[in-house]
């Protein structure tokens, strides 16, 4: 029988990280770095997921995994949120040798998760062998989990005869329809929770969609007239986790929402002015609108050091960039992880090599 091979994109949050869990807006787009889903079906009865990135190799009976389906009946696409004693009983059962925090036993609980809750819709236990691999860097902003969970929900939901075949004869690459998008989206937004917890759904839908996108409680849209912008990458490479940073904004919230609620609500007015800039960019791409998105870009980073996301390293970064004339953010969760510095025409080599020697 053959295979199928699948692909998701990273992402890169342009503003809008932390708000965005708070019901304000989020632009993002995605990268050219992906993550690669490879499912062969197996004979013998099994179920393997290979992690090469992690280092990672499990395998399970269908037999074994039968008794927990009954705790995973779910209606796709509006299936129940992963409840927290799931997701522990899904780590136990998953983590084996690796711990239970580890995070093999993290992206294989998702995996489980996803697995048992199409399993459960559609009445079929797939025996499969799942290899899954990536350009994406793991924990450091790009949504690497966001495209596991992409490519996981497409490859189940397509191995339970949910969603078609999208190749055509002769065609090398397709792409699923509209509808399957949807579906597929909401069922990786269920992987994101099982990883992340409390996730906006941003990450997977830019995963699902690709393009640049306007994201907020839920409602993407696709944003038709942009710019072709530039962007230098930086990776601090300071492993953080999008959990606890993301739980971390929560508590100061709940503490001081007088303080916070103003800060994310500016947050939120950043993302709407960008997106009138760049709309604007379209039509005259003068340079006096890159000032107004350097601006912002500044304006933002501070604001995301104020509720507590920033990093020396990053604030590094600003200040290696900025002394070249350029401006930096962090991107993602923050706390580490990447930083995007916004490359005026003409400024593409500055940003380089002001980041070299440093890195
Ligand atoms: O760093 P990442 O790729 O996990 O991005 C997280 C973006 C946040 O806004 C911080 C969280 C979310 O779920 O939107």
């Amino acid at each position: 029988k053959r295979s199928l091979v699948l692909s998701a994109p990273g992402k890169v949050i342009l503003h809008g990280e932390h708000a965005v869990v708070h019901g304000k807006v989020a632009l993002a787009t995605a990268l050219d770095l992906r993550t690669f889903l490879r499912m062969t079906p197996r004979q013998d009865g099994k179920i393997s997921l290979q992690l090469p990135n992690l280092g990672s190799q499990l395998s399970w009976e269908a037999a074994e995994l039968r008794p927990l389906l009954a705790a995973f009946s779910v209606e796709l696409p509006e299936a129940q949120p992963p409840s927290a004693e799931q997701v522990e009983k899904l780590k136990e059962f998953a983590g084996g040798d690796y711990g239970h925090e580890a995070v093999q036993s993290v992206a294989a609980a998702a995996f489980l998760y996803l697995y048992l809750s199409v399993a459960s819709k559609y009445g079929v236990l797939p025996t499969v062998d799942i290899l899954v691999w990536s350009e994406l860097p793991t924990g450091a902003g790009l949504g690497s989990s966001a495209a596991y969970s992409v490519c996981l929900a497409g490859a189940l939901l397509f191995g339970c005869g949910a969603i078609s075949y999208p190749l055509q004869e002769g065609q090398e690459t397709a792409r699923w329809t509209k509808e399957e998008l949807d579906v597929i989206n909401r069922l990786a937004f269920r992987g994101e929770q099982v990883i992340h917890g409390n996730p906006s759904g941003v990450d997977n839908a830019v995963s699902t969609w690709g393009g640049a996108l306007r994201y907020i409680s839920g409602q993407i849209s696709v944003l038709k007239s942009v710019p072709t912008l530039r962007i230098l990458l930086t990776n601090t490479k300071v492993p953080r986790s999008t959990k606890i940073l993301v739980a971390g904004v929560k508590a100061k919230l709940l503490e001081f929402p007088t303080i916070m609620e103003p800060m994310l609500a500016t947050i939120d007015a950043i993302s709407r002015e960008c997106e009138g800039i760049l709309e604007a960019m379209t039509k005259d791409p003068s340079q006096e609108h890159y000032s107004r998105l350097e601006d912002l870009v500044d304006i933002n980073q501070h604001l995301l050091n104020g509720i507590g996301v920033g990093h020396a390293l990053l604030d590094r970064v600003c200040q290696v960039t900025s002394s070249h004339g350029l401006h930096s953010k962090l991107t993602g969760a923050g706390g580490g992880g990447c930083a995007i510095t916004l490359l005026r025409p003409g400024r593409f080599r500055r940003g380089r090599e002001a980041l070299i020697p440093t890195y």
